[in-house]
């Protein structure tokens, strides 16, 4: 299947094909340097069968997680690309999770004012949501995406067969994002999620209606400054719950929670239901103080409101202005 994201300045297509990574040359341009980069946790086959289609292939490996996505290791990828003689005509490509792909974008972005970019993601969070949008970036301190640009890849290239090596956890952390996306935008594809026994059985399905979403989402506003904020539905609550996690949950997992706080009326159950059907957690328990300062960026009572995204009847949603003690009594159900 191919999905074309077509954006103001620029279009570019996804592909989704079990075992098109072992094609990735047919379809872009590898015929030149191409900076490969991967993270230790990646099964090296898959930057591997890139660099293979590649005219001069060079693979960077980085370490797993988010502590690569510094200042520190978008400099060490900038210092390699400009020994290796690197020139405007070549490119990047990432073979990873978001890490990878926020990582090796923001570098294609940067390198001699921008090179091109593929994106080879290989995570179900990075397949569903991460890999298209053209948001790279690098963390700055304990400050997540804080530098970082707008920069769209040449094309995203999606082999499911890439996820047969992924641990569970992960995967269900990435069905998260799809849910809540679903839950905003597409009832059919939030209840073949409902139905299916096993998700694995239909990801090539989630994968496609979730990259429809954000399709439609990105073309309509492309840098964030309207309908984009709803992809950030459960996101409140769930950074906060991330923050006071202390890196035990997953980002996704965080995401699910932070939907208990926004879905509203009968929807709430069904989503419940659907993310314990996908092992994630739907319970979790902090410091009221805590959890209330992490969400609302210790904004004081009574000041400013807070935008929530809520959800009343699945497929669509609604954005409320709420003040901080409203916020609160979303998230009582978290408090110790
Ligand atoms: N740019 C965006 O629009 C956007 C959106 C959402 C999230 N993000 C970012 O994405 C990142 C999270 O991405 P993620 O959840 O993909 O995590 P990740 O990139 O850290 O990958 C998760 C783990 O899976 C391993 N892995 C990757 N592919 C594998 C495979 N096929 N088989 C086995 N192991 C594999 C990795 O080594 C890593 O340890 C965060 O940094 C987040 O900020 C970006």
């Amino acid at each position: 299947m191919i999905i074309n994201v077509d954006l103001k300045h620029t279009d570019y297509n996804i592909y989704i094909e079990r075992g098109v990574l072992k094609k990735a040359g047919e379809l872009i341009n590898l015929n030149r340097k191409v900076l490969i980069v991967t993270d230790e946790g990646v099964p090296e086959i898959y930057a591997q069968c890139i660099k293979e289609q590649c005219k001069e292939g060079y693979i960077a490996t980085v370490k797993q997680g988010e502590e690569s996505k510094s200042i520190e290791v978008f400099e060490e990828l900038l210092l390699k690309m400009l020994s290796l003689g690197f020139t405007r005509k070549d490119c990047v490509v990432a073979v990873g999770g978001g890490v990878c792909g926020d990582l090796a974008g923001f570098v294609a972005a940067s390198f001699m004012r921008g090179v091109s970019f593929y994106n080879v993601p290989t995570t179900v969070l990075s397949q569903v949501d991460s890999s298209i949008g053209g948001k790279v970036a690098v963390n700055l301190g304990k400050i997540k995406n804080i530098v970082g640009a707008f920069y769209q890849p040449q094309a995203v290239i999606i082999d499911p067969e890439t996820l047969a090596t992924l641990p569970s956890r992960q995967i269900s952390a990435g069905l998260a994002e799809a849910v809540k996306m679903a839950v905003n935008f597409d009832r059919e594809l939030f209840e073949k999620i409902e139905k299916s026994e096993n998700p694995m059985d239909i990801i090539d399905e989630i994968i496609a209606g979730s990259l429809l979403i954000k399709k439609r989402v990105v073309e309509e506003d492309e840098k964030e400054s309207g309908l984009r904020k709803v992809l950030n539905f459960g996101h409140t609550v769930g950074h906060a719950i991330e923050s006071v996690a202390n890196g035990e949950l997953y980002h996704g997992e965080c995401v699910a929670l932070g939907l208990l706080a926004v879905c509203e009326n009968g929807t709430l159950e069904r989503v419940k239901k659907v993310l314990s059907s996908l092992n994630l957690p739907t319970t979790f328990k902090a410091e009221k103080e805590a959890l209330l300062s992490a969400a609302s960026h210790d904004k004081k009572a009574g000041e400013a409101s807070i935008s929530v995204i809520i959800c009343e009847e699945i497929g669509t949603f609604k954005i409320k202005e709420e003040t901080l003690s409203e916020l609160s009594q979303r998230m009582e159900q978290f408090y110790l």
